[in-house]
């Protein structure tokens, strides 16, 4: 056996002694680290984390922090856009293969191009996306702004929308204005079953659908509810409804289901049969406590962004952050 082999062997030993959650809360006090995670995390990764929000929620916390170090529990754009806005922070992410279908779908030389051909258009960027994209646009936006940020574009003036063509199709016919939309689709909300979802609303009629605006547009149709994940904890609320078909990543039930622990709330079947009978984001389940620790105590893997791509893509998120 190697020594590294060795190594890890010992570490991974320790793990199994070792209270995960009571070893990253001492080590998060001792480097003035924060972890920020999504409503998509793992239940254990939502209760150690000092803030559980969407990706607007997230970008404010991670803009507002006095943080030294900022441990990101969700995807790949999500620590890169903190560090875009905390150059001097240490910004990590549990795993960096964390990444995100929306954002592959959008390779920088290929939007350069559709940007080329398109000249005079205003070009908003869903933050599910690259750093070279962000630095690409004029203004982005979260599934919560899409709407005030496409509003705020004058009008008459054309408009790129990237990388998402379900949250601009939608956000389309909310505004009413034409928007160029990049081939882009979350491959999570994309995998909603409508058949399932209708047959399981018989099961429950009294129950509400609610839908992220990343589903098709065939699920957004039958939708009672359309929100980001925090517009959909905060329906669940405040509606008298008492249950709810949930059609989006299901670990976001976690979060709800503590907010209104007497309501039934069901997730949207997924057109694959699996074992949840609900849909997952692998990407996000990259994350898990293990690799969490371990990234704290290491203090790697760390995002880095160059200076040239950074300068030019806090423009757009600054302005988002300034238009929320
Ligand atoms: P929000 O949490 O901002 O609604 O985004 C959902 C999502 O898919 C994040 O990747
Ligand atoms: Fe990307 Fe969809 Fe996963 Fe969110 S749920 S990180 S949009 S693949």
């Amino acid at each position: 056996m190697t020594t590294l082999i060795k190594e890890r062997a010992k570490s991974l030993n320790t793990f199994s002694k070792t209270n995960l959650a009571e070893e990253i809360l001492r080590l998060k006090k001792e480097k003035n680290a924060i972890i920020l995670a999504h409503y998509y995390q793992e239940p254990a990764i939502q209760e150690i984390a000092d803030f559980v929000g969407d990706s607007l929620g997230l970008s404010q916390q991670a803009a507002s922090t006095d943080a030294d170090i900022i441990v990101f529990a969700g995807v790949h754009f999500m620590a890169e856009t903190a560090k875009i806005i905390n150059p001097k922070k240490r910004v990590l992410l549990p795993d960096l293969n964390a990444s995100c279908s929306l954002a592959e779908s959008c390779p920088p030389d290929l939007f350069r191009e559709f940007i080329d051909k398109h000249p005079g258009h205003t070009v908003i960027t869903y933050v599910n996306c690259s750093a070279e994209i962000k630095a690409m646009s004029d203004i982005v936006c979260t599934s919560s702004n899409a709407e005030k940020v496409v509003a705020s574009v004058p009008l008459g003036t054309p408009i790129i929308f990237a990388p998402d063509k379900n949250l601009g199709a939608y956000i389309m016919h909310k505004t009413g204005r034409e928007m160029l939309l990049w081939d882009g689709v979350c491959i999570v909300h994309e995998a909603f079953a409508i058949d399932k979802i209708l047959k399981l609303h018989q099961k429950y009629p009294q129950a509400q659908f609610i839908a992220h605006p990343e589903s098709n547009p065939e699920i957004l149709k039958i939708a009672s509810y359309i929100g980001s994940t925090t517009g959909m904890i905060n329906h669940v609320k405040t509606d008298s409804g008492k249950e709810f078909i949930v059609a989006t990543e299901a670990g976001i039930l976690y979060k709800m289901q503590q907010e209104v622990p007497e309501k039934v709330l069901i997730p949207a079947p997924a057109k694959e049969d699996n074992t949840c009978a609900c849909s997952e984001c692998a990407f996000m389940k990259m994350n898990t406590m293990e690799k969490l620790y371990l990234c704290l105590k290491n203090e790697t893997p760390e995002i880095h962004v160059s200076d040239e791509i950074r300068e030019k893509a806090i423009i757009p998120i600054e302005r988002m952050l300034n238009l929320s």
